[in-house]
């Protein structure tokens, strides 16, 4: 069996004003009924995989129970992390807890904000990706860029992609997140697939990779997962320790390093609503280009995304180019298409203001 490992700790600060530091974008209902969680812990559920273990911090350890629970499913952990330290120390804690009951088991990294609409294509390319990841891979899924998108890693593929098909290809390198000019030579190179941000790997090569290239992270993520406390369903890693772990996603600190990558290449649809640009792209929209949601309405407007979460609040565009507008009951963003990544310059600046 595969363990799900689902990453629910991020605060999705690109997606403000939607997405806040108390219910941020993954446990929101973005583009339909179910959360991204939901679906995310949907599709890796049923044949091959067993219960999901899921990392989040304790603000949300209850949006966690309870939307699980709305879809009956029982978790097999619920691990705490004291406070967000990013996704390599989340997934080496996920690692080591597993080596205790599963040793041999293999894991499956799924982010929680993502968009796959063909969950089965998306267990099929797992299936495929499983031999290489028991033989020690480090398995990535690659997808074919569409745009110079600066919020991803890069996949440089050591072999031709040649039909695209749902099997492990080897990897050169992992680049993540380029600068914009970095982005559109890879994009023209043909080389190089988006990094999907989900991984497939053994407990064994994983903990063997953190051992190799990020040596500083496993003392004291080791303490923290020897040491957690049992608190009602909740496992809460040690304070005191995972205040030592270094705050780094597991793009920098293992896959760009790492020489054993596979990519089992994935056709059938990804999206990860990383920013306004992304769900602009999710949205339905009309032969101009715009998308509106809410109590919205585009007037004579062009690649526009209007939105509003206040039944109460009507917007209203006219004669708009580029534009993202998004109106929430005590906040609205409006910024130019081409500047979604700098939303989280937003969360910032008024941080600061605070
Ligand atoms: N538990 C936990 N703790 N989860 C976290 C933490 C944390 O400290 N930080 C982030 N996450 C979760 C997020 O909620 C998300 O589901 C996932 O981990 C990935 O984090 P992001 O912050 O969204 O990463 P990213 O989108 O900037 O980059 C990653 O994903 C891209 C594709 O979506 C990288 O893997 C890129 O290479 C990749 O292209
Ligand atoms: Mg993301």
């Amino acid at each position: 069996l595969i363990h799900p490992i689902l990453l629910c700790g991020g605060s999705g600060t690109r997606l403000w004003p939607l997405s806040r530091k108390s219910y941020p974008k993954q446990f929101a209902k973005l583009l339909g009924d179910e959360s991204l969680f939901q679906v995310s812990a949907h599709r890796l559920s049923g044949d091959g995989f067993a219960a999901p273990t899921v990392l989040t911090n304790s603000d949300f350890r209850f949006i966690v129970t309870e939307q699980l629970s709305a879809m009956g499913i029982d978790p097999k952990a619920i691990l705490i992390e004291p406070d967000g330290r990013n996704t390599a120390p989340a997934v080496l804690a996920a690692a080591l807890w597993l080596e205790k009951t599963d040793p041999d088991g293999v894991m499956l990294i799924a982010p929680s904000d993502h968009v796959v609409p063909d969950a089965q294509a998306f267990r099929d390319a797992v299936t495929a990706g499983l031999p290489a990841a028991q033989a020690g891979q480090l398995v990535t899924f690659g997808i074919k860029p569409g745009h110079p998108e600066t919020g991803y890693g890069y996949l440089e593929l050591a072999e031709e992609p040649g039909d695209f098909a749902a099997r492990p290809l080897s990897l050169a390198r992992f680049v993540e997140k380029p600068d914009a000019a970095r982005a559109q030579q890879m994009l023209e190179a043909g080389n190089y697939l988006w990094n999907a941000g989900i991984f497939l790997f053994s407990v064994r090569s994983i903990l063997a990779a953190f051992r190799a290239h990020a040596p500083d992270l496993m003392t004291p993520v080791q303490t923290a997962v020897d040491d957690a406390r049992h608190d009602l369903g909740f496992l809460r890693l040690a304070v005191e320790p995972w205040s030592q772990a270094a705050d780094i996603s597991i793009d920098y600190a293992v896959m760009e390093k790492a020489t054993n990558l596979s990519v089992v290449p994935f056709a059938a649809g990804w999206s990860d609503l990383g920013g306004w640009d992304a769900v602009w792209r999710e949205t339905g929209r009309d032969a101009r280009g715009v998308a509106t949601s809410g109590a919205a309405t585009a007037l004579d407007c062009d690649n526009t995304l209007l939105r509003s979460e206040d039944p109460n609040l009507q917007v209203v565009g006219i004669g708009l180019n580029n534009i993202i507008a998004v109106a929430m009951p005590d906040a609205v963003l409006v910024a130019d298409v081409s500047r979604a990544q700098d939303v989280k310059l937003a969360v910032l600046a008024l941080k600061e203001k605070a």
